[in-house]
């Protein structure tokens, strides 16, 4: 059963995109790492709702289902264009997958996002952010691919220094290369470097995407990130808990923009990297959890209130940066890229996306 939230907001997605962007996927093949993740939940969902309007020829879906193979995933399995394999890209051989070298464009988002799931998960996310990329690299680099898009993420910048706020692509960054987040703010830096020299040398058309704090349908409600902390609250009709005394800082981004922007970093070349974010508002966790209250009040009958607790996780805010605000100007500039929902819309369109997926599911 298609969910119209969901629909919606990939028609936005792709209304965010030019003739000519739309043009460069006509007959091209596509591989996703990390195709069962949270992002790739929407990649996934673009490329089949609009995989014949735009004339994609495949697409190659691959995930090693470290944190459980999703549910969803069952209805992308008839879909003659999708070719979904169970594939380690640290240590599996691309060879092994005889479409993988007729693929024209490249996503490699594999990589745990989710800061309490990658500590669990550290070495693994080191290697699917270096080797996993040596990996791609080293095949694909005589194969003349299209665009080659790697997921880095904000957390490349650390913990900035208040006059790096907001934070634009050329700020190197406050970062410790041994505390408990380094296995992945380290490896993206790494493997940043890694996009860079490879284009140098051998004119690969890398696109290096730096995520600001995405939320929106995909999102797991177990995913420990706060909009899905939040929400998960929300849909157990319990008291939304803040496990910080609520004044960190961030833009909260919502997936049909970031995604438009992604495509648009895939599509456009020649190496380059961008921030994908919104700019505005910057707001505290505890102003995130009043939005989460009222627009749950609204969507779900929620009666619940806003609470203060610790995580049982330790280091859960060890080098936590205190604010996280980007400068977006330079994809707004090259990519045309103009992010429109605001968080009081988005957590909106999330919430009644997962209504009615629940009762969609409940009706099943
Ligand atoms: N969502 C955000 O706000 C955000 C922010 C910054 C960066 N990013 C980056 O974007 C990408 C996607 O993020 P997400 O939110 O979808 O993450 P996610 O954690 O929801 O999904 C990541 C997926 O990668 C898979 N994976 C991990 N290691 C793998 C391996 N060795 N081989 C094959 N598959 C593997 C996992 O099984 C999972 O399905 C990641 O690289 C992440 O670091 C996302």
């Amino acid at each position: 059963m298609f969910n119209s939230q969901l629909k919606a907001d990939l028609d936005y997605t792709l209304d965010r995109l030019s003739d000519e962007e739309k043009a460069k996927l006509s007959g091209k093949t596509v591989l996703i790492t990390g195709c069962a993740g949270f992002l790739g939940f929407y990649f996934m969902n673009f490329f089949k709702e609009f995989g014949d309007r735009l004339s994609v020829k495949n697409v190659i879906a691959l995930d090693n289902f470290m944190l459980g193979t999703p549910d969803w995933l069952e209805d992308f399995k008839e879909d003659k264009r999708f070719i979904i394999r169970k594939f380690d890209i640290i240590k599996d051989r691309i060879e092994s997958i005889p479409e993988a070298k007729d693929a024209n464009y490249i996503i490699h988002m594999a990589s745990i996002a989710s800061p309490t799931f990658y500590r669990q998960y550290p070495i693994e996310t080191l290697d699917a952010n270096i080797w996993g990329l040596r990996n791609l690299f080293d095949y694909y680099v005589e194969k003349k691919v299209d665009g080659f898009l790697f997921f880095s993420s904000s957390e490349i910048y650390g913990d900035p220094t208040p006059d790096a706020i907001p934070t634009q692509e050329d700020y190197r960054g406050f970062v410790s290369c041994t505390g408990p987040r380094a296995c992945y703010d380290e490896s993206k830096r790494f493997g940043e470097t890694m996009c860079m020299l490879f284009s140098q040398k051998y004119g690969m058309p890398i696109a290096v995407v730096r995520p600001f704090n995405n939320y929106g349908p995909g999102m797991r409600l177990g995913d420990k990130r706060v909009p899905a902390d939040f929400l998960k609250n929300v849909v157990e009709h319990k008291d939304i808990v803040i496990l910080s005394n609520g004044s960190p800082t961030r833009t909260f981004c919502y997936v049909a923009d970031s995604v438009a922007g992604y495509l648009k970093a895939l599509l456009h070349g020649t190496y380059d990297y961008f921030n994908i974010g919104v700019e505005t508002p910057e707001i505290t966790m505890a102003q995130l959890a009043e939005i989460y209250k009222q627009a749950g009040k609204e969507i779900f009958g929620y009666e619940g209130e806003v609470k203060y607790a610790q995580s049982e996780d330790k280091q859960y805010l060890t080098n936590n940066p205190q604010r996280r605000c980007p400068n977006i100007e330079k994809a707004r500039r090259v990519l045309d890229y103009d992010p429109t929902i605001r968080v009081e819309e988005g957590v909106r369109r999330f919430m009644r996306y997962v209504k009615e997926d629940l009762a969609n599911k409940g009706a099943n």
